[in-house]
């Protein structure tokens, strides 16, 4: 299946010269969603993870539905102020914009195996500041997932010490 039949491109959105890739599209299609989902659960099978790890909000939307079908915890990593317990926080740079993220204190074990997922890569800063917040509770990153990976924003030099599995790449 071609997933990114299934993408649409935005043009200026949310900014000017920013070509926003929209996967609600992809997400309507209830076969095709599961598809791509099972896609990516083949992948965080194959690195034995224990539990999942998506940063808000669209990292929901992919690590949710992996979690379930294997049967594994999801942790969300939220922006500043949204998560009610003990966190721990780290900033960062987006494609556009800046902002804070968290992570409850108590959710990742020392040495529990975490697949982080997302929506995109894009410039990697998302997932760079939620690799900190897991490696700073002890996780143990065992791999990355994404349905879309933009690489002319060089997000995976970021990112090189990691294990990186996509869908699809512009
Ligand atoms: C988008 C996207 C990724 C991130 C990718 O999220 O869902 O999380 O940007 O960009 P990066 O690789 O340059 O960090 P956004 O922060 O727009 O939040 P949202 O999912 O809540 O819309």
């Amino acid at each position: 299946m071609d997933f990114k039949d299934h993408i649409k491109i935005i043009e200026d959105f949310p900014k000017e010269g920013i070509r926003f890739k929209d996967i609600t599209p992809l997400m309507q299609n209830g076969k095709v969603y599961k598809q791509a989902m099972d896609e990516m659960a083949a992948y965080v099978k194959k690195k034995d993870a224990d539990i999942i790890v998506g940063p808000e909000a669209r990292g929901f939307i992919v690590g949710c539905p992996v979690a379930y079908s294997l049967e594994l915890g999801f942790v969300p990593v939220r922006k500043n102020g949204k998560l009610p317990r003990e966190v721990i926080k780290v900033d960062y740079g987006l494609e556009y914009g800046n902002d804070a993220l968290t992570i409850h204190k108590d959710s990742i074990t020392p040495g529990q195996k975490v697949v982080i997922m997302d929506d995109l890569l894009a410039t990697g800063g998302t997932i760079d500041a939620t690799i900190k917040l897991v490696e700073q509770l002890g996780g143990d990153v065992v791999g990355l997932a994404f349905m879309i990976e933009l690489a002319y924003l060089n997000g995976r030099e970021k990112l090189k010490d990691y294990d990186i599995f996509t869908l699809m790449q512009y």
